[in-house]
């Protein structure tokens, strides 16, 4: 089993393939896009695949692909199907804003991934333009609809900003009334990448959680699974769940079992920090297998004790980043 420097257990790893998105999430990106990186500054799928597989052997057992927006990037099913078939690896999984994810969803089916997590903001088309700034609404909903058809387990992502979708709450629970899906609220954090920083947030986990208890009282607390980022409650006769994700007031930090890495091949401990290694430049130095295990295993023994201390570790400010650099 592989633990970190504080004794929590790792066997998540986060999985970022691009930077590069079809949409331009406000509060991820701004309108002109970001300065994409290029091709050598990407990991290869070869790269990805040898490091995989280190960190299967050292006890990572779910992998979550995210992005930017995974379908993006060229190829990408052969990549799921490569690690699909990894030794040691009990899930993988993606986490894709569902906009070119329809007709790849039977083949998802076929090489075993049981879950997807569905970015979607709101269920109203011109506040999905505004919110995303593209009109891709009917594509999102027909990759809902595809992954119901397939068995496939759905959470949907969304992110609850002031002013902008707080009115889709109570249509989001609503629609766990017909819809076997777990709809998560996500706390807004400060990676839009164009360096506006915003301190605190207006709408954090208690008051979205108030938000539904208003329209529900029936609302009840159902059991999370382990290391879960989200608080799970269900409203009576309602097929789905709904949860809540405080990502940025960081209640679930003592538990976490996660590492990321970010498109160009940087470890990163924490969501919040900076970055602890580049494995891609470690790859391309030729580095051996057991040399580059002991480096990662230094690496995640240097892990902060959760999120608050990581941001005030960092170089630079938290906001300049985007979400879409970091894999989320
Ligand atoms: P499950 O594997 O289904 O539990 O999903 P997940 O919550 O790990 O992943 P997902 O990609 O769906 O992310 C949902 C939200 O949680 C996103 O906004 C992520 O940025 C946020 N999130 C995921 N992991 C962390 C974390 O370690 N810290 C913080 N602060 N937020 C996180
Ligand atoms: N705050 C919170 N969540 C965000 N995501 C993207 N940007 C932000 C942000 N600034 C979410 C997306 C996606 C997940 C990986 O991260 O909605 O579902
Ligand atoms: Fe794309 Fe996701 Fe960022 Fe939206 S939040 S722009 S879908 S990467």
């Amino acid at each position: 089993m592989l633990l970190d420097n504080h004794g929590r257990k790792i066997n998540y790893l986060r999985l970022a393939v691009t930077d590069r998105c079809n949409l331009r999430c406000f509060y991820c990106m701004p309108e002109e896009g970001l300065d994409w990186l290029s091709r050598t500054e990407l990991m290869s799928y070869e790269e990805i695949l040898q490091t995989c597989t280190l960190l299967v052997k050292m006890g990572i057992d779910k992998i979550r692909i995210t992005g930017g927006e995974p379908f993006v990037r060229k190829d990408i099913m052969q990549l799921l199907t490569t690690l699909s078939k990894l030794d040691g690896l009990n899930e993988l999984t993606l986490t894709t804003n569902g906009v070119l994810t329809a007709p790849f969803v039977p083949e998802l089916k076929k090489i075993g991934v049981r879950s997807v997590n569905l970015s979607l903001d709101t269920l109203d088309a011109n506040r999905f333009f505004s919110i995303t700034r593209r009109d891709e609404f009917a594509s999102v909903m027909e990759t809902l609809e595809m992954l119901l058809k397939h068995n496939i387990e759905v959470k949907i992502n969304t992110v609850v900003m002031s002013g902008k979708n707080t009115q889709d709450i109570i249509p989001l629970v609503e629609l766990t009334r017909v819809l076997p899906v777990s709809v998560r609220f996500i706390e807004e954090m400060p990676f839009n990448g164009d360096g506006h920083t915003h301190s605190g947030i207006a709408w954090n986990y208690v008051r979205i959680f108030e938000e539904m208890r208003h329209s529900f009282p029936a609302i009840q607390k159902i059991s999370d699974p382990q290391f879960s980022t989200s608080y799970n409650y269900q409203i009576p006769g309602h097929k789905g769940t709904v949860g809540l994700i405080a990502a940025y007031s960081r209640t679930f930090c003592g538990s976490c079992n996660r590492i990321r890495i970010t498109p160009q091949g940087v470890l990163k401990n924490c969501l919040y920090d900076d970055g602890v290694l580049n494995i891609k430049d470690l790859l391309r130095l030729s580095i051996t297998e057991k040399e580059l295990e002991r480096t990662l295993l230094a690496a995640l023994n240097t892990r902060e004790k959760d999120g608050w201390q990581a941001e005030r570790k960092r170089l630079e400010n938290p906001a300049s980043e985007s979400m879409a650099t970091i894999g989320g």
